[in-house]
């Protein structure tokens, strides 16, 4: 575990730093690009959110983006997170960067290069050596500017592990705090994490001082159990966002990835410091900004995450909600969790919505009732509420004729 990091001190052993980049690669979705007031309400709610690390945009790619990382950066004190920008390994983007995060109480630069053999040849163009020299100047420049330099190697996941482990070294010996090795397009499996993070921390001189992260991509719907899987291989920083927006299919979602951890604490054994009752209200917040809603069968913050349609489930939810839900809607900012009337629910459920409604009926009157509530559902996706009263109200007025 990394001693003394500038910005996170000595850490306890169990801590995962959340670093967010829903404002960084999460507004590299298309469609998702936010304006500077936007940004600043979503980092707002980030900060309160609990997150560690705001990576708040790339301050070289536009003046707006320049602005935003700025903005963000005068608006926390060192009680805040940390504020990030991003760079290539160019001097001309480090230095942007380094303006950018200025006025931050807690800044990071964080500079990345491609270090995979596909795309140093065809993207880069540029030998082992070039990008190993590449690596040295980046951190050793931006070191110039903070304390607190994170160094990335894109296309980590499918570099030679040789390599990758020399790149590191080299980033480290430049005075790197934080090394993030991604699976940059979505390819790896866990095991691939287990392994590429137990060789690097194992082989490399000087891993024991600093922090390891994870930044996984969606490509094949692993991001999460990818991450986890770094975890348990020593990562101890996450790089995830809200909803799990980010290029293509998207990045790890942090509410997954918290909940993940505190839901399976027992088997994972890491914590972070994210403040989980306010999960709903920021993924919300995102998705009112962006115009984006996120999926209804979303973990944790999809309005199906804590809906119950079945009769057999929602009888167990009536008993002992347990028996259906891992955690607690309110543990993630849901007030209720909710039993949806369709064409599985049972008479336990219709019966619990009735007397939700003010109806207490007699055994007769339930069952009729309950008998047309199922010929309402086969034609109805849903039965909301006033199907419900309508249908009672009907069936009082047929029995008094
Ligand atoms: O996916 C990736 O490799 C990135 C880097 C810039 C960290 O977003
Ligand atoms: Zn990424």
């Amino acid at each position: 575990m990394a001693q003394n990091h500038p910005s996170f001190g000595n850490m306890a052993d169990d801590r995962v730093i959340i670093f967010d980049t829903t404002l960084r690669d999460g507004e590299q979705s298309p469609g998702f690009s936010m304006n500077l007031e936007e940004k600043l309400r979503m980092a707002e709610s980030l900060a309160e959110l609990g997150a560690d690390v705001l990576e708040a945009g790339f301050p070289i790619a536009s003046p707006g983006d320049f602005d935003s990382v700025r903005s963000i950066a005068q608006r926390f004190s060192k009680d805040g997170p940390v504020i990030c920008g991003l760079a290539r390994s160019a001097d001309a983007d480090i230095l942007r960067a380094a303006e950018a995060i200025k006025p931050a109480g807690r800044g990071r630069i964080h500079t990345f290069i491609s270090t995979s053999e596909l795309h140093m040849r065809v993207k880069l163009r540029m030998s082992n050596e070039e990008v190993l020299a590449a690596v040295t100047r980046s951190v050793t420049l931006a070191r110039n500017h903070t304390d607190d330099v994170e160094w990335s190697a894109e296309d980590g996941s499918r570099t030679d592990l040789d390599f990758l482990c020399r790149c590191v070294e080299a980033a480290i010996k430049a005075g790197a705090t934080t090394i993030n090795i991604p699976d940059t397009v979505g390819y790896a499996l866990p095991e691939d994490m287990t392994r590429i993070f137990t060789m690097v921390r194992e082989r490399v001189p000087g891993a024991d001082g600093v922090i390891f992260s994870t930044h996984n991509h969606n490509d094949l719907g692993l991001a999460v159990a990818n991450t986890i899987a770094a975890i348990r291989a020593g990562a101890r920083q996450v790089e995830c966002t809200i909803n799990g927006i980010g290029e293509r299919a998207g990045n790890a979602a942090l509410e997954e990835v918290a909940m993940a951890l505190r839901t399976r604490g027992n088997a994972i054994s890491r914590t972070t410091n994210i403040q989980t009752p306010n999960i709903l209200r920021t993924s919300r917040l995102l998705a009112t900004i962006t115009g984006f809603d996120v999926q209804p069968n979303k973990a944790i913050v999809g309005r199906n995450a804590f809906a119950h349609e079945s009769g057999i489930h929602q009888d167990g939810v009536l008993k002992d909600a347990s028996t259906y839900e891992i955690m607690t809607p309110e543990s993630v900012g849901w007030t209720t969790n909710s039993l949806v009337l369709g064409k599985h629910s049972g008479r336990a459920a219709f019966r619990d919505k009735l007397k939700a409604l003010g109806y207490e009926l007699g055994d007769n009157a339930l069952n009729d009732a309950f008998r047309r509530f199922k010929d309402l559902a086969d034609r109805k996706k849903v039965v909301y509420d006033e199907d419900v009263s309508a249908l009672v109200d009907d069936e009082v007025v047929r029995q008094n004729d």
